[in-house]
């Protein structure tokens, strides 16, 4: 039997239809998920999501799937460049396919560097009107960190002025303020920044 909803004056949902509402929702735990990494290059996001990503794949269950930064460049963002315009659509599309994945109870995991405020803003939009739930981890290893790995030697290069629009070089990197974690990876093992993850996602109860 469908409950009555009465809307308050001006059609505002009453606390009471709001609380129907939310009883209609699948639990946290079988929710759509979108876990999306933001970070410098070189800040560790690919190497987190997918140390997460076999964490999850041991606890089964759930449909699993990865938007990496260079893998997504490479297929779905082929022929784009990191001008700003073509890395809002690199984001966008990003944001679509994950929202899509969260509308079917999907759990994707993404990790671009994602540098810009308003377009991280516009994939939580999308993966909230897919129903979904959007968890924001900003691997926050400092610039002079990525800077001292460079371990694909483009820092160097984006320094030599061979790379123009660099992220953090010659390109702006927007710090999210409305992170979910926070993590630093420098002179930490993979493991241990992980379990802030895990915990972070554990206390919102998107994990057991
Ligand atoms: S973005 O800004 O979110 O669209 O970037 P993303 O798709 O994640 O791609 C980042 C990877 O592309 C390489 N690369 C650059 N990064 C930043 N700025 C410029 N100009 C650039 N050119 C190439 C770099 O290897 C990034 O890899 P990660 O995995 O982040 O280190």
């Amino acid at each position: 039997t469908n409950p009555v909803i009465d809307l308050a004056p001006g059609g505002a949902p009453t606390a009471e239809v709001a609380e129907i509402v939310r009883a209609d929702r699948p639990p946290r735990d079988e929710q759509g998920l979108v876990i999306f990494f933001t970070g410098l290059s070189g800040s560790g996001k690919s190497t987190l999501a997918q140390a997460l990503m076999d964490r999850l794949l041991e606890h089964g269950g759930r449909s699993l799937t990865s938007l990496d930064g260079d893998v997504v460049r490479r297929n779905l963002s082929a022929g784009l460049t990191f001008s700003k315009a073509d890395r809002e659509t690199n984001i966008r599309r990003i944001g679509w396919v994950a929202a899509e994945i969260s509308r079917h109870g999907g759990v994707a995991v993404c990790s671009p560097i994602a540098p810009f405020d308003e377009t991280r803003q516009q994939v939580r939009q999308y993966v909230a009107d897919a129903g979904g739930a959007f968890f924001l981890v900003h691997v926050a290893t400092p610039l002079e960190e990525c800077e001292r790995r460079d371990r694909k030697g483009l820092y160097a290069k984006a320094r030599r002025g061979e790379i123009p629009g660099f992220t953090g070089i010659s390109s702006p990197y927007e710090e999210p303020q409305d992170a979910d974690v926070r993590v630093d990876t420098t002179g930490r093992t993979i493991d241990d920044a992980l379990d802030d993850v895990l915990v972070a996602l554990r206390g919102a109860g998107y994990l057991d």
